[in-house]
């Protein structure tokens, strides 16, 4: 641990407004493999390769065959855990605010998190690229690969792949959070893609504390987190929220 669950259940409970940053680590004890690190899918698949919208357009069937196929089963089946319930109760509290979330697995909402910032998308609808006919993903059919809408345009997820901007709206209100909160969150990610990776910094430089929540140290660690807790997500998550609680 460098920091103490003490230290950040300190900075929580005092703050007039938080605000969390979540990444893919927040979704591993849900089942969904990172992108990084131990088992993290770019391991295995080159994301240039897969996860770039010009392969997309270039080549949807095998984007489908290699990638989606696969994390759709894992999305189908994925259920919040302590980590998305702490972040929960951080808000019935009303101490969490908004979670920016670089997640496109809608967890933080099935888990009851009302202000979610899909900062990358969601893989919870597709979009038709010809008529831009937006669906639930519950209705797209995925007997022939690419799935294609009623025009017979090809349908995509409604993440945001590599090479395409974050939608200016999101950017704006996450950039606009981070700049206001006194305490910003960071749980699950790497710190490694931009624009969310600046969001703590923009948090820093703002005079919020920042408390990092990590199965390693990151980029962040040492310099911009001012608290770093290692471990599982879900078990430091309940552990800080006990504290709080303790603390009111
Ligand atoms: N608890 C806490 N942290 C964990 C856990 C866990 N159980 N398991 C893994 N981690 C940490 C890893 O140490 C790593 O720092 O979660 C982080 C996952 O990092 P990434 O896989 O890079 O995920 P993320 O930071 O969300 O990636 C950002 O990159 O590929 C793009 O669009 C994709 O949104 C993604 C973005």
């Amino acid at each position: 641990m460098i920091g103490t669950i003490q230290h950040a259940a300190a900075l929580l409970s005092a703050c007039r407004s938080a605000v969390a940053l979540t990444g893919a680590g927040i979704s591993v004890e849900s089942g969904i493999p990172p992108f990084r690190g131990k088992g993290g899918l770019w391991e295995k698949i080159d994301p240039m390769e897969y996860a770039h919208i010009d392969a997309y357009k270039r080549d949807p069937e095998a984007v489908w065959r290699v990638l989606f196929m696969e994390l759709k089963k894992v999305l189908d089946k994925a259920l919040p855990n302590a980590g998305h319930a702490g972040l929960r109760d951080l808000e019935e509290m009303g101490i969490l605010k908004t979670i920016v979330t670089q997640n496109i697995d809608g967890l933080h909402q099935k888990s009851g998190n009302r202000d979610v910032i899909e900062f990358h998308g969601t893989f919870a609808s597709h979009s038709c690229m010809a008529c831009e006919r937006r669906l639930d993903t519950s209705q797209v059919l995925l007997e022939t690969l690419p799935p294609r809408c009623a025009c017979n345009g090809i349908l995509r997820p409604d993440v945001i792949m590599f090479g395409e901007i974050i939608p200016v709206d999101h950017l704006q209100r996450a950039q606009i959070l981070a700049a206001s909160c006194d305490v910003m969150l960071v749980v699950g990610t790497s710190a490694t893609v931009q624009p969310a990776a600046y969001l703590p910094v923009i948090a820093k430089r703002n005079g919020a504390a920042v408390v990092e929540i990590n199965a390693e140290p990151t980029p962040l660690t040492g310099n911009i987190s001012d608290v770093t807790l290692l471990g599982k997500a879900g078990q430091v998550l309940g552990d800080l929220v006990a504290a709080v609680r303790r603390l009111r």
